[in-house]
């Protein structure tokens, strides 16, 4: 595969990918299409940007003409699809756009990839559609710690420890579907679409369903980004309910790194969970990022606990996500890289260098980058 699009490339996993991509595979044409909503920024991009193979292309992914023409200029023969509504607070208040663009932007691409492709002398042969999905498809899982195991409050704790931290049962991807918020919801919706394409169709395509991602360029309105971010402005420290949601986090250079092992060995018509047997209630997590934001900020052990600010709940609220990857390690080979510990001193390390990006983001100034890369076109 030479020609490869991936959708979502200015967001927070998708540039990422598009880094990855650019750097590792010089002879691949990479186009990152994206609609920059407010959660696509191509300041992430800054470093790739003038690669040769690397192109940025204004799009959004319901604009199914606009779609068609492009695979046929660029002779596409591989989708990443990234693009999406990702923030679960924002589903609840506004679930159209969730259904607008995870659901009817992917099922454009799909029509508008089978229309070209089928269109080839050599249809399918050597073509991916890869869709990039989240565990929070399945739904939630029960808390039912086993007896006796005390959950890993250390950043060191092995990944089995944590791993087996809040429960017995994991996503596998044979789970059943049970999404509960109006973004599980559409992401559902669009897996099944995707996978009804090769089904019906014949198209190959392979899902992937990852657990919460953490690190750089992440958009300050998710749980870890935004409390670095509070806590280097001295600012509350909103925490939904009592605190003891679980999530299972994974590195997102090691997502990239996932995706880029699945897009080039994963079998077609395939699933893979992907994630990093990391699994951290919220208010611990959070104790870690107070702690470390503090001691790289010189601040006083601890100084800033008293930011931690209870608020209403999420409606709702996922109790516990946990993924067994166990498939994509023993068939793909790939593991987590980076320890939990490594992992969140990179990121807050990279946060509190890189203010300027966080004050961009959140003040709006990110806004005007395409402009002033591109030119104005609206
Ligand atoms: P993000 O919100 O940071 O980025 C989404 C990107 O999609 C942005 O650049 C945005 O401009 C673009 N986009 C949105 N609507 C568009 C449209 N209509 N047309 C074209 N582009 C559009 O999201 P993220 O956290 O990087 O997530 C990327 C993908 O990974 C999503 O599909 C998400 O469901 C999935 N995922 C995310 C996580 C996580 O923890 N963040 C975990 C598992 C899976
Ligand atoms: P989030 O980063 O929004 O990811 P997701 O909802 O996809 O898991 O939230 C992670 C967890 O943190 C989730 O249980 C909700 C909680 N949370 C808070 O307690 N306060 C916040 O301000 C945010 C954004 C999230």
């Amino acid at each position: 595969m030479r020609n490869i699009i991936i959708t979502g490339g200015a967001g927070f996993i998708g540039s990422h990918v598009v880094r990855l991509f650019v750097n590792k595979y010089p002879e691949y044409n990479i186009i990152n299409l994206d609609k920059l909503t407010y959660a696509g920024n191509l300041a992430n991009l800054k470093d790739v940007e003038d690669k040769p193979n690397y192109k940025f292309v204004k799009m959004d992914i319901c604009d199914f003409d606009a779609f068609y023409k492009l695979m046929q200029e660029e002779q596409i023969d591989g989708i990443i699809h990234l693009a999406a509504e990702s923030h679960v607070d924002r589903s609840i208040k506004d679930p159209f756009t969730f259904a607008r663009t995870n659901v009817m932007g992917t099922l454009s691409l799909l029509q508008a990839a089978k229309l070209y492709w089928e269109s080839l002398p050599e249809k399918y042969e050597g073509k991916l559609f890869y869709h990039i999905s989240t565990d929070e498809v399945y739904g939630a899982l029960e808390m039912n710690r086993p007896e006796g195991v005390e959950p890993p409050f250390s950043t060191t704790a092995s990944s089995a420890e944590h791993h087996h931290a809040y429960g017995d049962d994991f996503f596998y991807e044979t789970t059943k579907y049970n999404p509960h918020s109006p973004y599980s919801a559409s992401k559902a919706s669009s897996d099944h679409f995707v996978r009804a394409y090769h089904d019906t169709y014949g198209m190959p395509t392979i899902v992937t369903n990852c657990s919460n991602n953490y690190g750089p360029y992440q958009f300050p309105e998710k749980l870890i980004p935004l409390f670095i971010n509070n806590i280097r402005n001295r600012k509350p420290l909103p925490v939904y309910g009592k605190g003891e949601n679980v999530r299972d986090w994974l590195f997102v250079e090691d997502h990239a790194r996932a995706i880029d092992v699945i897009f080039h060995g994963g079998k077609i018509a395939e699933t893979y969970n992907i994630g990093g047997f990391n699994e951290w209630k919220n208010i611990d997590i959070i104790k870690v990022v107070i702690r470390t934001t503090d001691r790289l900020l010189g601040r006083a052990e601890d100084e800033d606990m008293n930011l931690i600010t209870y608020v209403t709940d999420r409606l709702g609220h996922d109790a516990r996500y946990a993924i067994d990857s166990t498939k994509l390690q023993k068939e793909l080979g790939w593991e987590p890289s980076l320890q939990f510990e490594e992992g969140i001193e990179r990121t807050i390390k990279w946060y509190l260098e890189n203010e300027e990006w966080l004050d961009n983001v959140t003040s709006g100034d990110y806004l005007n980058y395409y402009d002033t890369m591109y030119g104005k076109t609206e």
